[in-house]
């Protein structure tokens, strides 16, 4: 599956709006993490990194921020600034996360426990792994 914006259920309602995912249903994988990124100093970058196997699932819960992503090819670049659509991210993806607003909250699910052998930091060393694929 590509690297997808994915709409969540959206429950209007005066007293305030509700949204909400479940295991496998709006999330395409059972999810095992849930983290989050918060009060980002104005300029700064999370991210740039791939993962050899964890998938994930992004919205931004508050505020807005962009998600770029690279497949070794061509980058391409989501900007969430809505707590009722998400970005699937597959494994095998350069993404870096910018531009985030003040305030902004980045709640990220995954298919895995965190593992830093999963991690590849070296973008030369990603397009390698990505031709071998
Ligand atoms: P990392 O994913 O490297 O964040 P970024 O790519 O945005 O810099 O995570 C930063 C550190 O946080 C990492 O060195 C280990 C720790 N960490 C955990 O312990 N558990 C987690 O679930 C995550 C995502 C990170």
């Amino acid at each position: 599956m590509k690297p997808t914006l994915i709409n969540l259920p959206k429950i209007v309602d005066p007293r305030g709006n509700l949204s909400f995912f479940e295991n496998s249903h709006q999330v395409p994988f059972q999810i095992e993490r849930t983290y989050w990124i918060y009060d980002v100093p104005g300029g700064e970058k999370r991210g740039s990194h791939a993962f050899k196997e964890q998938q994930e699932f992004i919205i931004a819960l508050s505020g807005s921020f962009d998600v770029i992503l690279h497949d070794g090819i061509e980058e391409q670049c989501f900007t969430l600034n809505r707590s009722y659509y998400g970005l699937y991210v597959p494994k095998m993806c350069w993404r870096r996360l910018d531009n985030f607003s003040t305030n902004s909250l980045a709640l990220i699910v995954s298919d895995r426990m965190y593992s830093e052998n999963d991690y590849i930091r070296d973008f030369e060393e990603f397009k390698k792994f990505k031709n071998e694929e």
